[in-house]
């Protein structure tokens, strides 16, 4: 099978054509069919996500998320990190500090909210014989990552209390004991997903007393320059014994190894398509889990290194990634964490994640102004929810990325080629983000194409296609742009997706310099498993062109898709005012369709119908 490339010789320009871009399409399309496309995430897992570490009781989160729902910020998720474990113990929960937690629980989902829960890759095996059963029933199946002799299992030390061992997940019989305890901890609180960290695996043990055998595996001639001491610096031994071989080997492929039984795990545990959020990734992990970029720290710096690290992971194929907003390490300053939740709204993985011992973060901590500011950026994000979902599908059925470089697409701009400020959503929806403390307007490059601001809707001046421009950022904005030739679909607003699934729809249709666009829809019913290959989704085709819109559906597998509704449909860039629309062959009232002037905006509002062929003149 060959793959297209760049095409070009080492001493020439690079020109990259249409073909280069195909190529570059299709080269990430079969990698993706090689490693293992990216799994469809559940629609709720698209909305907003809230976590600490440290809420140190059920009173601290709940007073939390009722300041979220105070200020009506839009968020579909919680989770729990190790504090609402008892002791640090995987698969319990702190009755005392915790109390009522998994009636808490089922109240946020009857709210139409989501939980996950954290869960670590070692087992303590210093609590009292016959009360651990998570212990007791992986040292009966012989679960564990074994020693160098292959028989006594490995031992570290990390957040449990005393002497931990790990699960080896490569071994079958891991997987058993796993999605046992998996299946009957939901029993106990009924999660949505699971987060699994820690597991490269992480050890505080190593690189410290006792260490671990002098031989060759574990001290080679030449080590990373990253560890200063050896190989097993946070981690286990290097001859410790996995089913799969030696850890020397085995080493990255440890979170790879635990995310697919986590993912079955949870998918048989909820009944529903799975949530599995990992630390750790390896090539494929992008079919069963998503990732965030780990414990980052709440400077401007790390808040701009996390566009270079979701590009990245959009290439490596694991699309649905984002990083601790606000920052996790240090306490986070009102101005930073203002924009990194701005950024972060766009983020595919999109929470507001903390250390233990900082300050509060929560987009609700820091007040009214704050607070409105936060809402109105994710309320901007759950409108164009469906845009973004599509691109899900897009990805999880060709292997694409769903956030992407302005290189990505303008292959043959090189002016693109180092731009790690701003990103798209798909080919479609640039980002300009703030990254600067006390700035007030963000240079933006804009490659050839035209360009539409999302707030106003008008054409970026052509004279800025090419070059850097200076665009007014205050302190309540973050830069977007819709690119002309594009159809975004977008839902209205609203405090969580179980809701905002409700709203009507729109279509915001930007158009080119030939006043031409398309795009497509897809939707099904958000939280199935497997709905894609059980055919049981719609998916719409919009093109439009010399003053028509025309619908394709190309899937009609979902009977909730029968209630779908538009109410809405904007058109960018319109060179004449438009004086009547038709829709399939009847005329639109004129106090439905509004015009502005600048030649840039027509909007259709309040007309009722879920498919059909509209057309303006
Ligand atoms: C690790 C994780 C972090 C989590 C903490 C406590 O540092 O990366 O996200 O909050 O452990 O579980």
């Amino acid at each position: 099978m060959g793959i297209r490339t760049w095409g070009y010789r080492p001493h020439e320009t690079p020109v990259c054509t249409n073909e280069a871009r195909e190529g570059f399409g299709m080269f990430l399309e079969q990698n993706r069919g090689a490693i293992g496309r990216p799994h469809m995430p559940a629609y709720w897992s698209l909305g907003f996500q809230l976590s600490r570490w440290g809420y140190g009781n059920i009173d601290v989160l709940k007073e939390t998320v009722n300041r979220m729902h105070r200020y009506d910020i839009p968020y579909d998720v919680q989770h729990l990190d190790i504090d609402y474990m008892e002791r640090r113990l995987d698969f319990t929960y702190d009755k005392e500090n915790f109390a009522g937690l998994p009636e808490y629980l089922q109240e946020l989902k009857k709210a139409g909210m989501h939980n996950i829960i954290i869960l670590d890759p070692f087992i303590t095996k210093d609590e009292e014989p016959g009360t651990y059963r998570p212990y007791d029933l992986g040292e009966e199946m012989g679960v564990w990552v074994n020693n160098s002799d292959g028989v006594t299992p490995a031992v570290g030390q990390a957040w449990p209390p005393g002497d931990s061992v790990f699960p080896d997940y490569t071994n079958p019989r891991t997987v058993e004991w796993w999605t046992q305890l998996c299946l009957e901890f939901k029993n106990v609180l009924d999660y949505d997903g699971i987060w699994i960290d820690m597991n490269e695996p992480s050890n505080f043990l190593q690189g410290q007393f006792p260490g671990c055998a002098d031989n060759d595996i574990n001290n080679p001639p030449y080590i990373p320059s990253i560890s200063d001491r050896s190989l097993a610096q946070k981690t286990l031994c290097p001859d410790s014994k996995t089913y799969l071989g030696e850890h020397y080997n085995t080493h990255s492929l440890f979170g790879w190894s635990q995310t697919a039984p986590t993912f079955h795990a949870a998918q048989q545990a909820t009944g529903k398509r799975a949530f599995v959020l990992s630390r750790s990734t390896f090539v494929g992990s992008g079919k069963h889990g998503g990732h965030w970029l780990g414990d980052n720290f709440s400077q401007w710096k790390d808040m701009h290194y996390s566009i270079i690290g979701m590009l990245e992971f959009n290439l490596f194929g694991i699309p649905y990634i984002g990083a601790d907003i606000c920052g996790f390490n240090y306490n986070t300053t009102y101005e930073l964490c203002l924009r990194w939740m701005q950024l972060g709204s766009f983020y595919p993985f999109s929470r507001n994640h903390n250390a233990e011992g900082n300050m509060e973060q929560d987009p609700a901590f820091f007040g009214e102004e704050f607070a409105k500011i936060s809402r109105a950026t994710l309320r901007i994000r759950y409108s164009l929810l469906p845009y973004l979902y599509t691109l899900f599908f897009e990805s999880h059925v060709h292997g694409n990325t769903v956030v992407r470089s302005l290189m990505h697409e303008f292959t043959s701009d090189q002016q693109s080629r180092g731009i790690d400020t701003a990103f798209l959503w798909g080919p479609a929806f640039m980002v300009a983000p703030v990254l600067e403390e006390g700035a007030r307007s963000v240079d933006v490059y804009f490659p050839e194409a035209t360009w539409f601001d999302y707030y106003t809707g008008y054409k970026v001046p052509s004279a800025w296609r090419g070059t850097y421009a200076t665009v007014a950022a205050p302190l309540n904005k973050i830069p977007l742009f819709i690119r002309g030739g594009y159809i975004l679909p977008e839902q209205a607003p609203a405090t969580t997706t179980t809701k905002s699934r409700l709203n009507p729809f729109g279509l915001i249709i930007a158009l080119n310099e030939q006043g031409e666009a398309s795009g497509s829809l897809f939707w099904d019913d958000g939280d199935s498993i497997d709905t894609i290959e059980n055919e049981n989704y719609f998916l719409a085709k919009y093109t439009y062109g010399a003053g028509n819109l025309k619908t394709e559906i190309l899937k009609n597998g979902y009977r909730g898709a029968d209630s779908l509704r538009y109410n809405k449909i904007t058109i960018l860039g319109l060179k004449l005012k438009p004086h009547a629309v038709t829709l399939n062959g009847r005329a639109i009232r004129r106090d439905a369709f509004s015009y502005e002037l600048n030649g840039v905006r027509a909007a259709l509002r309040d007309y009722e119908k879920s498919r059909g062929h509209g057309k303006s003149q």
